[in-house]
């Protein structure tokens, strides 16, 4: 499978809208953002377990990334409530199920071979830290080489600097609206924009944000 596999096209989903497909395993859906390949596939999705649900104990050949976004998921190293941010690095296993169901934003196969940080991040314990414009606030996830991540929370009337994307870009928009000169982008919409692209974002009432940056294809 190929979707939105092109990586020098920009992509904006409004994830709300799109049908929760079947998975492999019952009582675990997914809606695919992007995709390439069928089962083991470097792929970005929504996945939402039901309550009482599980899926097949598997190793991570390319890595995990994965945020809580509503409910508990667990594995047998832990509880990962909403909020929570995960690396599984490459060669990494569990066997993951949730009690009271879940949903949980994930970036399957694109990890750096020399990327082994193993990390689980609850976001509603930490601090953001000041960002670069007025209004803006940030919270480091993570960051490798040319590849970072981040929550970005925006408060209402912030405007940033046009600027442009080296590696690309992509949003996950968590609360609120983001906008920027080519529309608006509500809560659940997920935004890929490519290499060099350029925008003028800002937010009239105020967002968080999932964003990660330098990692598309510069080719
Ligand atoms: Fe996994
Ligand atoms: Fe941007």
């Amino acid at each position: 499978m190929r979707l939105n596999a092109d990586f020098s096209k920009a992509v904006v989903i409004d994830t709300t809208a799109m049908p929760w497909e079947a998975s492999p395993m019952a009582g675990v859906r997914r809606r695919k953002l992007d995709r390439i390949g069928d089962e083991v596939a470097r792929a970005t999705s929504l996945v939402r377990y039901d309550p009482k649900s599980y899926f097949s104990p598997h190793t991570h050949s390319g890595g995990e990334e994965f945020l809580v976004l509503e409910g508990i998921f667990s594995d047998e190293h832990g509880d990962y409530p909403a909020g929570t941010y995960v690396r599984n690095p490459i060669g990494s296993t569990h066997k993951p199920y949730s009690e009271a169901g879940c949903i949980i934003f994930v970036k399957l196969h694109q990890f750096d071979e020399k990327d082994t940080a193993q990390l689980s991040i609850n976001t509603h314990g930490e601090e953001f830290q000041p960002g670069t414009a007025p209004g803006l606030t940030v919270l480091s996830l993570h960051s490798f080489e040319g590849e970072s991540c981040a929550l970005v929370r925006w408060a209402p009337g912030t405007v940033f600097n046009p600027h442009t994307h080296w590696g690309g870009e992509e949003i996950l928009v968590l609360e609120g609206t983001f906008s920027d000169e080519n529309g608006h982008y509500p809560k659940g919409t997920w935004v890929r924009s490519p290499h060099l692209s350029v925008h003028h974002p800002y937010s009239k009432e105020g967002c968080l944000i999932y964003v990660k940056t330098g990692h598309l294809p510069a080719d």
